[in-house]
């Protein structure tokens, strides 16, 4: 579908880039002659990625960062220019979640989903487009949401996911305009069901869940990782350069089926709840 070198000579900085989506876009956009820049909290996935890319023949370098902490974000920034000259293009992937029922959460933990997810994009954006901006350099980012973010929608049982989602989602649109005058150029994609070490161990972690999740599919079938990269390799490249300040769901359909991927929790028994209450981690 795509030309080799439809990425030649971008750089590529990836928030949450040693796993999950993270990791296949990263390995996807190597693939078609990106370079990339790593980030995240732990060190052991992002040195593998990282060394998965540079096995494809693409430089990759990272650098441990909590994207809620702005002078780590900072840091982590000089160290990819260090490595790759200069960045051009931020996917703002990283993301905490997890399934919850709001009266029993802590004001913690909204602030620690909150912080990843919204402060997070906003760091990377800020430190990124400030650079951009004052050295008159076009740039292009693609924000990860989830298609409980759009106006209208949210979903029960995720609300500090959905409200930060949200605030992803209202940045985007909101600096496509502002930020278009300086070449850069921001979207976002919504993504179904993919699975994930990270969001099925939080969010499905039952064989259970799973199998319900998939038959309540309108096509009974969760997305695979090439499909979101092929999508997140079209809205960079040059061929999207008029796509600006857009949503692209990617969910097989499943958000037409109900707004609020996870209201149907609302017949969960009790015993559910207490599983998924014991099946928490951090
Ligand atoms: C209620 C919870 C909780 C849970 C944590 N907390 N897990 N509350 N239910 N299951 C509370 C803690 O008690 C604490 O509050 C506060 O949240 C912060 O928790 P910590 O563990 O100290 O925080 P931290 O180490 O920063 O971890 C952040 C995290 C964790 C979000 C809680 O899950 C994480 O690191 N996640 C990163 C990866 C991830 O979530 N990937 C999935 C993305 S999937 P107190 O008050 O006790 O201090 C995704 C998909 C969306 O987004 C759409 C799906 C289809
Ligand atoms: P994942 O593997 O858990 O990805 C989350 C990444 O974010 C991890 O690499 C994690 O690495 C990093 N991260 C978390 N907190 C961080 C912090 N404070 N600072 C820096 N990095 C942090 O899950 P995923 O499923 O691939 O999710 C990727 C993106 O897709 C997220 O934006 C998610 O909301 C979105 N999404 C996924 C699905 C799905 O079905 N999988 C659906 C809708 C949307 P560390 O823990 O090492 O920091």
């Amino acid at each position: 579908m795509f030309e080799r070198d439809l990425l030649k000579g971008r750089n590529i900085l990836i928030t949450g880039g040693g796993t999950g989506l993270g990791r296949s876009m990263a390995l996807r956009f190597a693939e078609l002659g990106a370079n990339l820049f790593l980030v995240a909290r732990r060190e052991e996935p992002l040195a593998q990625t990282a060394n998965d890319i540079r096995a494809k023949g693409a430089k990759a370098g990272y650098v441990t960062c909590d994207v809620r902490d702005f002078a780590a974000v900072e840091n982590a920034i000089a160290a990819a220019e260090k490595e790759l000259g200069t960045v051009d293009t931020l996917v703002n992937n990283a993301a905490g979640n997890f399934i919850a029922r709001t009266e029993k959460l802590s004001p913690n933990a909204f602030n620690a989903v909150i912080g990843i997810v919204l402060q997070g994009t906003f760091h990377f954006t800020l430190g990124l487009g400030r650079r951009w901006i004052e050295a008159k350099q076009p740039g292009n980012i693609l924000n990860i949401v989830a298609t409980y973010a759009a106006v209208g929608s949210g979903s029960g049982f995720v609300v500090p996911s959905a409200c930060a989602k949200a605030g992803v989602l209202a940045m985007t649109r909101s600096l496509a305009v502002e930020w278009a005058p300086h070449g850069i150029r921001l979207n976002a994609i919504a993504p179904g069901p993919f699975p994930t070490e990270g969001a099925w161990s939080r969010l499905l972690p039952s064989k259970e869940l799973e199998d319900r999740a998939k038959n309540y599919h309108p096509m009974k079938r969760f997305g695979r990782h090439d499909e979101l990269a092929n999508l997140a390799t079209y809205l960079l490249s040059q061929q999207a350069e008029y796509v600006n300040g857009e949503c692209v769901v990617i969910d097989g359909g499943l958000w037409l089926r109900g707004a609020g991927e996870f209201n149907d929790f609302l017949e969960l028994p009790q015993q559910a709840w207490d599983m998924l209450e014991q099946a928490r981690k951090k």
